[in-house]
């Protein structure tokens, strides 16, 4: 196949959602229609759910949360897709964010009943500052939940997108008849579990038509005719471009556990989802149509066998191809490297591939070279942007218990630091290491990690810090005037960079009154 053609039947995109919504479920249909998977209708047992969910650490197992991100690869109609998993939980959004950073397009999925919830909205949120396409899948119609227009103007609303419903339901929960398909002009009739046949699918192009009523109650076909016209006059029709612009998302509703509405979204989606994009660097706009390869590190995940600390790199192609055992320039450390067991992940199976394309997640097996948004090209030094440390939201001294083992430490802390996980801050009084993370369970993660990969035991202590502050100086001058007045509130962060250890939201504020030279940014890449 030719390179074009390689790059232009690849979808790369990821479901998003709160908690609960149905994102795990979801994708396991879609794997199912991808025939990744073969267990049709045992949605989640064990063996399923462990290859739709990332299930890598041991830790994960303990608590039952999806803590890691993974990819999963399968071929439809043609195509390549690359689903990327998130994390659900909260405390792990760091790592959503920066996977989001690997898509061309996302799906969101919310449940019927619960609307909007508070992690989607976040979620939306990054996507939208990125112009990312997003379909909304509403879920679980199979139960009572929100009226569907209520539904539509709670995601305009609170998600601030644009809607254009491209299929209707017909009734919900015990009520639930089907969905109207307008972007095919079919009816698909509702069988719970699994068991959607073509025969339940019935082409109505004319609503009008007396056909409806034979398929579902009276009632229903005149409230489905009313509603229909109430979108066509209020909605715009839908339109790719818009959508691919990120300005407009279509709406599907279906139910993921009864695999109703799933074929219609993966079918559509096909259509319209974007093939790979264009990735900004400091330097220049990459296309992924160049000859030349580039592809940066948005994820590292250790542990992948406990036994070993090895860790695999998830590096996203974004221009030309990828071979295997060729040299390739890792533009931080400015070196060369090659790579002789690149992975694809194909949903449960993993294997060892020589090429990869545009669009194309790649693990590469990684013995701590790697640090999170680093660029990997043929040659040309290559910032890949959107991959920033957001200021953490939590803040403790790390201590460590065993003072033998403080060059353990200090190796398990700067590995798990490349990998993401939290960030680190050496205090420039005292020299004393905080580590701040966007939620309490990371702590339990980095302590657990610390000593069943390290050998090294610590504690956490209270520390009292509201926000860390990434500045920058006009001149050695006001950088000089800054640092003696808040010496006691500096520190560096990983790389070396200064950071503000704001104690509350008025000494932030006080600070950026007194020095309005300084800028304050809450990310580290501005
Ligand atoms: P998540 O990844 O977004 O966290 O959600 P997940 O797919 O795990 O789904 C959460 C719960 O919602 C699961 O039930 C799942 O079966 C259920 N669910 C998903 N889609 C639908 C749907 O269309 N209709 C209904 N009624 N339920 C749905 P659970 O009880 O937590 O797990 P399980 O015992 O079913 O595995």
């Amino acid at each position: 196949m030719k390179f074009v053609d390689e790059i232009n039947r690849r979808r790369t995109f990821a479901i998003i959602s709160h908690p609960d919504a149905g994102k795990t479920t979801l994708t396991e249909k879609l794997l199912l229609f991808g025939g990744a998977i073969q267990i049709a209708g045992a949605v989640k047992s064990n063996k399923i759910k462990k290859s739709a969910t990332s299930d890598f650490m041991e830790i994960e197992k303990q608590r039952g949360i999806s803590v890691a991100t993974s990819v999963m690869g399968f071929d439809y109609r043609d195509l390549k897709i690359n689903i990327l998993d998130t994390p659900g939980h909260k405390d792990f959004a760091e790592d959503t964010y920066r996977t989001l950073t690997a898509v061309d397009s996302v799906i969101v999925v919310i449940d019927v009943a619960k609307g909007v919830e508070e992690q989607t909205e976040k979620l939306v949120e990054v996507c939208r500052m990125r112009h990312t396409p997003i379909i909304v899948f509403i879920n679980k119609l199979d139960r009572e939940g929100k009226d569907p227009f209520d539904l539509l103007d709670e995601v305009e609303t609170k998600l601030h997108l644009h809607v254009c419903p491209l299929s209707w339901p017909v009734g919900m929960g015990q009520q639930f008849k089907g969905v109207y398909n307008m972007y095919e002009q079919k009816l698909a009739l509702f069988r719970p579990h699994g068991k959607q046949e073509a025969e339940d699918t019935i082409e109505i192009h004319d609503l009008a038509d007396p056909e409806l009523d034979r398929h579902i109650p009276p009632r229903q076909a005149t409230e489905l005719r009313e509603e229909i016209h109430t979108i066509e006059s209020v909605y715009p029709k839908f339109d790719r471009e818009t959508y691919l612009k990120g300005a407009v998302s279509p709406v599907f509703f279906g139910s993921a556990v009864n695999n109703f509405g799933v074929k219609e979204l993966l079918d559509c989606f096909v259509e319209i989802a974007p093939s790979p994009l264009p990735r900004p660097t400091e330097e220049r706009i990459v296309d992924p149509y160049e000859d030349k390869f580039s592809g940066f590190v948005f994820k590292i995940q250790a542990n992948m066998d406990p036994k070993h600390r090895d860790r695999i790199a998830f590096l996203r192609i974004c221009s030309g191809k990828f071979e295997r055992n060729t040299n390739y320039f890792h533009v931080r450390q400015n070196r060369s490297m090659k790579f002789s067991n690149p992975t694809s992940f194909m949903a449960d199976k993993k294997e060892v591939i020589d090429e990869a394309f545009p669009g194309d997640v790649v693990g590469l097996y990684d013995s701590g070279n790697f640090v999170i948004g680093d660029a990997v090209t043929s040659g040309e030094s290559l910032h890949f942007k959107g991959i920033p440390s957001f200021s953490p939201e939590m803040f403790r001294y790390v201590n460590n218990k065993d003072p033998m083992k403080q060059k353990q430490l200090q190796k398990g802390l700067d590995q798990l630091m490349d990998e993401g996980v939290a960030q680190l801050f050496t205090k420039e009084t005292t020299n004393r290491k905080i580590i701040g993370t966007v939620g309490a369970l990371q702590f339990d993660v980095i302590q657990y990690r610390l000593l069943h990969e390290y050998g090294a035991s610590v504690d956490f202590e209270p520390v009292h810090i509201y926000k860390a502050c990434w500045l920058r100086f006009p001149n050695d001058k006001d950088f000089a005037e800054f640092l003696q007045r808040r010496k006691n509130d500096m520190a560096k962060d990983k790389p070396g960079n200064w950071v503000f250890l704001a104690p509350s939201a008025w000494m932030l504020q006080m600070a950026q009154e007194n020095h309005p030279s300084v800028e304050f940014h809450f990310t580290n890449e501005f």
